[in-house]
């Protein structure tokens, strides 16, 4: 049974935070993180817009924290899921000799033909990514 579960983006504050908020807000009792495969915002809290659409959807992210994912959250978590191919490839790239846990694509538990989170950093489109990270939140959690 899948306890543990972290959710991997570029940056880690935006698409990844929301996805562990969203998937917190609707399974407390999972253990749930979230990591960038990126360095530049190490220590900062969510960014403020995705806060701000997260918060109209009554998600609070403010308590997060960035971090960058490294090799051994491979042997702390039972599932890694990436908000797109490249977070996904990035992982692999750093899968330990051995490790076994399965990496999906957030995206694989719900029903879209999307094969990514687009990346409201650059899109500014947070209402839509937090619309599909909420679909994919509840295909998850219904598949666990
Ligand atoms: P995220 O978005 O991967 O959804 O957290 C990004 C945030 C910041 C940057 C890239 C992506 N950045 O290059 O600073």
């Amino acid at each position: 049974m899948t306890r543990a579960i972290l959710f991997v983006c570029l940056g880690n504050i935006c698409r990844s935070p929301a996805a562990e908020a969203a998937v917190r807000a609707l399974a407390p009792h999972l253990a749930l993180d979230s990591a960038g495969t990126g360095a530049w915002h190490l220590g900062e809290p969510p960014y403020g817009p995705m806060q701000a659409a997260a918060r109209r959807r009554g998600l609070d992210m403010s308590a997060l924290r960035a971090r960058q994912f490294q090799p051994d959250d491979f042997w702390k978590f039972d599932l890694i899921i990436a908000m797109d191919a490249e977070n996904l490839a990035n992982i692999e790239r750093q899968r330990p000799e051995n490790a076994q846990t399965e990496v999906r694509l957030f995206t694989d538990f719900c029903n879209t033909s999307e094969t990514a989170i687009p990346d409201p950093y650059y899109s500014r489109d947070f209402d839509g990514a937090l619309d599909l990270i909420m679909r994919c939140a509840r295909g998850l959690v219904d598949q666990l």
